[in-house]
């Protein structure tokens, strides 16, 4: 099961073959993470994680981000030390061999494209509360919600899915500029937020603190996870840093930690000014985030409810009395979700063109469009399958299939970085993660309880993914990968053009 390896020095061989142009900074690679990970997590699955948890959901905001902390210095070590496309998926290959390694990679399909969908579905909310609060239309929920959550087809979702898909064709990349800008509206909206709500806190509304005991707090941390995801983008660009082992554990460190401090800051104005309890069914069943009953629950309370909402910051703030700068909230996350969408789909395609460098997928994957430069195949796919899972599936469903893969992988990594320092002990390592024989098996151990909190289904659907992983892996890679065939690799991918 483990025989076939891909020896390190034999990653680093391909990758300076074939390198990209190392062009991005400390500073750069903190904003690319920052950018990368505020996004729907923070604007719209506080309403999830408060209907879990109610106000315990501060809580929960802690406990992801110290399963982040830990597992992004596992993730540290690994990528300043193996400064190659592919994150996860290439330290698997290199570490526990390629069945390992297939299976990260498949897993990172869920956390890329389904939460691209996620982002997407997120966008939408806030795109529709927008223009009904600007034009006091009202847009029928048919056409702008799923079916799980009242409606029959997410459009905006699905459109918004489209036009990344297709600046990804033509080769649009963020620029370093663009994306700073980003990242500074949406800097500047959480800041706003937490200035105009931190003053109101009152403290009742922190009681009942749990009404749906620590399970319910559990349950939220698995998917409040969501809004953590993404750092680990920084890593996929370690082919493109300067400098890699001093700046990506800077980058990876640095972009939780700016993301973790006003995560707690927005829980607890969103808590302590209109509050974070669950809405209950007719006769006070539990309800479940995007499910139907929990729709009906809340058209029958008017929406007058922090958990109900799509857009839950926005609505804080025109609860509190502020419907403009609501309002301006409300356009930051427009204007900002969709870059976050572009770099999950981008992180998606890069993990299919390693995959397809190393024969495990087809090579056609890699194929490079004649004038744009960029991998148009695989982008072209991956926008196909976003705009399915964001017309149809609910965020927070999307949300926790995404995070099943993400934790997978997290798990993978902190089990390579003990498994390296080991089998390889004498190999430089520019960044090493403090006290590893503690912060990795936390890693992995807060990575088996968070995913185990998913909910049932999540889980199911994950297992199903692994099930067709495995059957793809000996049906089509096995045969075909140019380790197992001892070829070098080289084939006839080429690298596409940075931000190709
Ligand atoms: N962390 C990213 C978000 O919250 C994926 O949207």
């Amino acid at each position: 099961m483990f025989a076939r390896i891909k020896s390190l020095d034999a990653i680093l061989a391909t990758a300076e073959k074939k390198s990209l142009h190392r062009s991005l900074g400390a500073f750069q690679l903190t904003m690319l993470g920052v950018g990368a990970v505020i996004g729907t997590g923070i604007f719209v699955l506080t309403a999830e994680a408060a209907q879990k948890a109610g106000p315990g959901m501060i809580l929960s905001f802690v406990i992801a981000g110290f399963v982040c902390a830990v597992a992004a210095l596992c993730y540290a070590e690994m990528s300043a030390m193996v400064p190659v496309s592919g994150s996860a998926y290439t330290y698997s290959y290199a570490v526990m061999g390629e069945l390992v390694a297939w299976m990260v990679g498949w897993a990172l399909i869920l956390e890329y494209a389904i939460a691209a969908g996620a982002v997407s579905v997120g966008w939408s909310g806030y795109m529709v509360g927008f223009i009904q609060s600007s034009f006091h239309i009202h847009v029928p929920l048919a056409f702008v919600r799923g079916p799980f959550d009242g409606g029959l087809i997410n459009t905006p979702a699905m459109i918004i899915a489209a036009v990344i898909t297709w600046l990804l064709v033509i080769g649009t990349k963020e620029s370093a500029t663009v994306n700073a800008v980003l990242v500074a509206i949406k800097i500047a909206a959480l800041t706003m937020f937490v200035v105009l709500t931190i003053p109101l806190i009152r403290g009742t509304q922190f009681t009942p603190f749990a009404p749906l005991g620590f399970g319910g707090i559990s349950g939220a941390a698995a998917s409040i996870f969501f809004a953590y995801v993404g750092f680990d983008a920084v890593s996929t660009a370690a082919e493109e840093t300067k400098n890699p082992q001093r700046n990506m554990p800077i980058g990876l460190i640095g972009s939780l930690a700016i993301c973790t401090v006003f995560y707690m800051l927005v829980a607890a104005g969103v808590i302590g000014t209109v509050g974070a309890q669950p809405v209950f069914g007719p006769n006070h069943e539990v309800l479940s985030p995007g499910t139907t009953a929990l729709s009906q629950a809340c058209m029958a309370i008017q929406e007058n409810a922090v958990v109900c909402s799509k857009e839950a910051l926005a609505w804080t703030l025109r609860q509190v009395g502020h419907p403009f700068l609501g309002y301006l909230v409300g356009a930051a996350a427009i204007i900002a979700l969709p870059s976050v969408i572009l770099m999950m789909m981008f992180g998606q395609t890069r993990i299919f063109f390693v995959m397809s460098r190393d024969g495990l997928l087809p090579a056609f994957f890699a194929k490079v469009h004649p004038r744009f430069h960029t991998p148009h195949v695989v982008t072209i796919i991956t926008g196909v399958f976003v705009m399915a899972f964001s017309a149809f599936f609910p965020v927070g469903l999307l949300a926790d299939v995404s995070n099943a893969g993400t934790l997978f992988a997290f798990g993978a990594v902190s089990i390579a970085v003990m498994v390296l320092r080991r089998t390889d002990a004498s190999r430089h390592r520019p960044f090493r993660t403090p006290v590893v024989n503690v912060v990795a098996p936390v890693s992995i151990l807060g990575c088996i309880y968070l995913f185990f909190n998913l909910s049932a289904v999540t889980i199911e659907l994950f297992v199903l993914w692994a099930a067709i992983g495995i059957a793809v892996y000996y049906g089509y890679s096995r045969s075909r990968s140019y380790v197992g065939r001892g070829v070098d690799g080289d084939g006839d991918a080429v690298a596409p053009p940075v931000g190709g």
